[in-house]
């Protein structure tokens, strides 16, 4: 199972969508599965923006819904053929007979239930979107359904009519019974993605996706599943224990936070001078310290940066102090590798061999490197000698400096942060004091990130380009690529 985190309900419903507008890119005759409920009514919003906007075409697709009250009056607002009218099929351009929706006033249930199991086995569904109850159920397969139930007429049980009483005038008003896919319709689909929004969720995500398999929490049965994402908001993810949390992806940027970061990881950071790495990615080596063993490998001793009066051994000692001073704000562990080819401007096999040697020491999952395009001799070299010691197989972060910022899509990861991290970021910047009285490099590295953050919100994770997305203040990024 897959579990994609993000900060907010409209970032994870934009994730939802990206999973919806895939599915129709790759076969337009895609066959959803579709729920009602407080958690879907953003993604609907969205889907019913982008088809305004001509972005997506539903005209080949058919839908089946999940579930419907039985007994509610036709019309009735709050059946699910109105929600499902009011949210989605009255807005976007489904055919008519290309949806399906339960009759909630059949006069013989068992028997629709047998007709629309049979048109909904016969379609095949590609894409399952489904909530959770509180108490774990999907659709409306309450705790004690059988893994195998096919369509059939269920019994709400009293959480369940809890639940759904805000959407009524009192409980008493709540249907007592509904027509629902069962377990086995849902487990059949070729994918299935659940989203869950809100603590009052947190406990039933945790033991449907870390629990044992078991029919008292429906959602459990979805660890049996080969294609199954969970998108979760912060709060519905805060009881999962041993799962790694992934970040969303918009428009081809991976959107990550504190929450949702690589943990129990070996990272190496190659910082080409002692300050590269406080000042290029000083608020994400923070957060990954709290949950990884970090190690800022310095390159070269910098030594030529600092002005005044003391020799060479002198300018080198300081610009290693300070660069201590700045692991211990970061919790990374600095090693100072001092490459001669900062002096002869030319790689030598000394500098390889003492690369190659630390790296078989340390073994690292995650490497930080300077990116492609940076021109800069000495980041120019580290990128070289780094990439050319590095195991296969690791995952390389490229991240932009101040003094060569990434191109147009040439990045493909955002690490979004706030004041706190940020102040943290800007200790650890000015620990380099031979270098900030000189530059302000505090200043720049500031100004990029908030930057970062107008543009690349506006361009890149706004769907539709109409407002931009909620994140934090501020942007690193980084383009992450297997090595
Ligand atoms: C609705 C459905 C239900 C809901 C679940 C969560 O069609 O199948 O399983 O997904 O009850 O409801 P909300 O989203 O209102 O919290």
């Amino acid at each position: 199972m897959k579990v994609i985190v993000s900060g907010n309900t409209e970032i994870a419903s934009q994730q939802t969508v990206g999973f919806l507008s895939d599915a129709l890119k790759e076969k337009p005759h895609s066959v959803f599965l579709l729920p009602t409920g407080g958690t879907p009514l953003e993604a609907y919003a969205i889907l019913r923006d982008k088809y305004a906007a001509g972005k997506i075409d539903f005209s080949h697709a058919t839908s089946f819904n999940l579930d419907e009250y039985l007994g509610l009056k036709k019309g009735h607002p709050e059946s699910y053929r109105s929600f499902m009218h009011k949210n989605l099929f009255g807005h976007v351009n489904f055919k008519k007979g290309n949806v399906y929706i339960p009759d909630g006033n059949t006069a013989d249930p068992d028997r629709y239930c047998a007709e629309y199991d049979a048109a909904l086995r016969g379609a095949g569904v590609d894409l399952a979107l489904l909530g959770i109850g509180t108490n774990g159920h999907i659709g409306f397969n309450e705790p004690g359904t059988k893994f195998d139930s096919i369509t059939h007429v269920a019994k709400l049980n009293g959480a369940t009519i809890k639940a759904n009483a805000r959407f009524f005038r009192s409980a008493a008003e709540v249907p007592r019974r509904a027509v629902t896919c069962g377990l086995g319709n849902i487990m059949a689909a070729k994918k299935i993605v659940l989203m869950a929004f809100g603590k009052q969720k947190a406990a039933a995500v945790a033991k449907a996706i870390e629990g044992p398999v078991t029919e008292a929490v429906p959602a459990s049965v979805l660890q049996r599943h080969p294609d199954v994402t969970f998108v979760l908001d912060r709060e519905a993810s805060m009881l999962l224990k041993s799962t790694p949390l992934l970040p969303p992806l918009l428009g081809g940027i991976r959107l990550y936070s504190d929450f949702n970061l690589p943990r129990g990881k070996k990272i190496v950071y190659f910082s080409p001078h002692p300050d590269d790495a406080a000042i290029c990615s000083g608020a994400i080596l923070k957060k990954l310290a709290e949950t990884n063993e970090v190690r800022e490998v310095v390159m070269t001793s910098g030594h030529r940066a600092v002005v005044g009066s003391l020799d060479q051994d002198g300018r080198i000692a300081l610009r290693e102090r300070e660069t201590e001073a700045e692991a211990k704000i970061l919790g990374s562990l600095p090693y100072f590798l001092r490459l001669r080819f900062y002096e002869s401007g030319e790689l030598d096999e000394n500098d390889m061999k003492k690369l190659r040697e630390l790296m078989q020491r340390v073994r690292p999952d995650i490497a930080f490197v300077p990116q492609r395009s940076d021109a800069h001799p000495t980041h120019k070299l580290s990128r070289k000698i780094a990439l050319a010691c590095l195991p296969q197989g690791i995952e390389v972060w490229s991240f932009e400096t101040p003094w060569a910022l990434f191109g147009h899509g040439k990045f493909n990861a955002a690490f979004e942060f706030g004041e706190k991290t940020m102040r943290t970021k800007l200790g650890a910047i000015r620990k380099h004091r031979s270098q900030t009285r000189r530059t302000s490099f505090d200043l720049a590295a500031h100004a990029i990130a908030h930057f970062r953050r107008i543009t690349i919100a506006e361009q890149f994770f706004s769907e539709l380009g109409k407002k931009p997305i909620k994140t934090d203040p501020y942007l690193e990024l980084y383009d992450i690529k297997r090595w």
